[in-house]
């Protein structure tokens, strides 16, 4: 691409997205740091800075030690290595349950900082007067309902949403409050498919499915699990690469030219300055 039509590319907006509704899906992967979002940036509408950072990068157990700091270094870092795709910032764990004042200051926080286009808060029931006040507030809010990973400790683990009566009635009055407290968009993640199905035809918002159904009007995964780097993958995962092997026989074969001195060769040495 030449510089002026680097120049020219312009980022997709909240509003972008909100105009997919029943379009074209919408396609989308979680990054953290700046080579990963370049890659990516060609193919996908919007990046993810998720906390999943925490287990993708930081090997934590679970979402629930990551922090503002955290979002802030990896979210500046996306912002760099990306042009077209809007980015989202994950806010995490405690750092927008307390009250409304308490969201609309970190949200703010983490815009500025980072430069990002939007942020995405776990929206359980407790969530929909600060959605509403962060919008009023022009603040761009991607909900995530369904399974929330944040709640793990609060669930005991992570369990798939919308199989019961009780649970699909959750989700779905969950969703149409946060169709109505203006969320642009809304992920569902680990809901039964039928249930996702219905979400997506209920609200005016697009849907965007993680393990819930290929009727969401798009899709996100988690970029590592999709490159096939961890050594398991979740039903709701196509591995679309297997960068684990790759990566584990480059380091073989790096540490086996390092015993024989098959390298460096000689060009990858500096020979002396010929005067
Ligand atoms: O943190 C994350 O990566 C997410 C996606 C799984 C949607 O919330």
């Amino acid at each position: 691409m030449s510089a002026q039509a680097q120049a020219s590319v312009k980022r997709l907006t909240p509003l972008d997205i909100r105009s997919r509704k029943s379009a074209e899906p919408i396609v989308s992967l979680t990054a953290y740091d700046t080579p990963m979002a370049a890659l990516m940036d060609p193919y996908v509408d919007f990046i993810l800075v998720g906390d999943s950072v925490g287990m993708a990068v930081h090997g934590l157990p679970n979402t629930v030690p990551v922090t503002l700091e955290m979002m802030i270094l990896h979210g500046q870092a996306v912002m760099r290595g990306s042009r077209r795709a809007l980015v989202v910032i994950d806010m995490p764990f405690g750092s927008y349950e307390r009250s409304k004042e308490q969201a609309f200051e970190n949200c703010v926080r983490v815009l500025k900082e980072t430069g990002a286009g939007a942020v995405k808060l776990e929206t359980g029931e407790a969530m929909v007067e600060t959605v509403r006040y962060l919008v009023g507030r022009d603040i761009p809010v991607l909900a995530h309902i369904g399974l929330r990973p944040q709640a793990v400790l609060a669930e005991g683990g992570f369990r798939t949403k919308g199989r019961d009566a009780t649970s699909s009635a959750r989700v779905l009055a969950e969703a149409r409050a946060m169709d109505e407290a203006g969320a642009f968009a809304m992920v569902v993640e680990g809901v039964a498919e039928p249930v996702a199905c219905e979400v997506t035809g209920q609200v005016c918002v697009p849907t965007i499915g993680i393990g819930a159904s290929a009727t969401c009007d798009g899709q996100i995964l988690v970029v590592h699990d999709m490159l096939g780097l961890f050594d398991q993958t979740p039903k709701f995962v196509k591995r679309y690469s297997d960068f684990r092997e790759q990566a584990r026989s480059a380091f073989e074969a790096y540490a086996e030219d390092v015993r024989r001195r098959a390298f460096p060769g000689s060009e990858h040495v500096y020979g002396a300055k010929t005067i």
